[in-house]
């Protein structure tokens, strides 16, 4: 990280005192930052402190024309190899979620061209609240990167999720975000994970066991060995890994559009496990019991395979690994699966016993130079291990 800079926003709200400890902790690894003080950022820390830690003269007002003499908002924004919004306040999301640019923050966030991380902080509620879910994801689809809330207690007394990651966690996401030095530096990586879910009403639906947890360390491996990476999670309960970009989505048809407009990427790592059937239709409203015991049909229809439309598609990535979940003949089935979905690379293995869910996996890797038998270990070990052999592939690294 030594050499490069940031440019770091802070919001208004009590943890922007956090964001003193966070510049420290970046200078100690050589990193230099710049500061946006929002107005109500400057309620909480003063432009002093800051001055004072990061060396370095702070910016907070747009139309200051000797800040616009000595360093254009257009330029701040470019001049960092990262944006890092921390906190990011509600009425920040809101403002890059929606284009607005009012201020010097919300300017400079509109402008950049470089990423952008953010690492929220607010009441739980609001964390919560259908505005800001809405306003997350259309940032998570833009692009950005986030870090945090994690759970715990607020200042405001109540608990949940809403608390900024503490310093040492955003450095940590700064580390993957500016990764320029891992065996998968340059590289762009799509990862999908966890279940789809298919609606039959508004109330039920069909999926399956899927945890999500192989597909998010495989994200997870892949940005710590500094791939761009990109994970399409179908609906499960767990926080994204560091420095991944986060997609959420919930029927298969979401997932296929997701990725495909996530494209290019170098490598495609499929670990979702799709549904392959939905039903033909989603019920409008619920479907209730008959009095005289009469059982609904649920006609189904085959979903779009994924794995083989993006295998067959124009963009297609250089590098195809789909996943193989059986509980018979895992090997053989695995084989006919990679020609059948123009696959390079399936992992398979066994999910006869307690893998859905669990924590170890034991897998093979099936490829075009045949059947790679590997040991049992945790998901994480996979994700890493896989992650070394893509680089191999890739990159021709060891
Ligand atoms: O055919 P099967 O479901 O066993 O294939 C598993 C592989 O295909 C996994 O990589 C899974 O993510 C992918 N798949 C898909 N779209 C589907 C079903 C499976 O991409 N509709």
């Amino acid at each position: 990280m030594r050499g490069k800079s940031v440019l770091l926003i802070i919001g208004g709200g009590i943890a922007a005192y956090k964001a003193l400890e966070l510049v420290r902790r970046l200078a100690e690894r050589g990193v230099k930052t710049r500061a946006i003080l929002t107005k109500a950022g400057a309620e909480f820390v003063t432009p002093l402190s800051l001055s004072a830690l990061t060396g370095e003269k702070i910016y907070s007002d747009l139309f200051s024309l000797t800040d616009e003499a000595e360093m254009g908002h257009i330029q701040l924004s470019r001049s960092a190899d990262l944006v890092v919004v921390a906190p990011a306040t509600a009425d920040l999301m809101a403002k890059m979620a929606n284009g607005l640019a009012n201020d010097l923050a919300s300017t400079a966030l509109l402008a950049t061209d470089k990423p952008v991380l953010m690492a929220p902080a607010m009441n739980v509620r609001m964390w919560q609240s259908a505005s800001v879910t809405r306003n997350r994801d259309i940032l998570a689809k833009d692009g950005v990167l986030f870090v945090g809330p994690n759970d715990g207690e607020m200042a405001c007394g109540e608990f949940g999720p809403g608390r900024i990651a503490e310093p040492l966690e955003i450095v940590a996401a700064i580390e993957s975000a500016l990764a320029v030095e891992g065996p998968l530096a340059g590289i762009r990586a799509l990862v999908t994970a966890g279940p789809t879910r298919e609606p039959v009403d508004p109330v039920r639906f069909l999926a399956n066991h899927s945890s999500g947890k192989q597909g998010y360390a495989i994200a997870d491996a892949l940005a710590r060995a500094g791939a761009d990476t990109t994970l399409i999670s179908g609906p499960v309960s767990l926080a994204a890994p560091q420095g991944v970009r986060l997609q959420r989505v919930t029927t298969a048809r979401e997932m296929l559009a997701a990725c495909e407009a996530a494209l290019p990427a170098d490598v495609l790592v499929m670990a979702a496990a799709v549904a392959d059937w939905r039903p033909d239709v989603a019920a409008n409203s619920k479907i209730k019991k008959s009095t005289d015991r009469v059982v609904p049909l649920i006609k189904l229809v085959e979903n779009p395979d994924i794995l083989a439309t993006l295998s067959a598609h124009a963009a297609r990535p250089r590098l195809v690994i789909g996943f193989a979940a059986e509980t018979d003949d895992v090997v053989s089935n695995a084989v006919a699966k990679r020609t059948r979905k123009g696959a390079d690379w399936i992992i398979a293995n066994d999910v006869s016993g307690d893998v859905m869910g669990g924590e170890r996996n034991r897998v093979h890797l099936i490829s075009e130079a045949g059947i790679e038998d590997w040991p049992d270990m945790t998901k994480n070990e996979v994700g890493t291990r896989l992650a070394a052999r893509i680089a191999q592939k890739l990159k021709g690294a060891a």
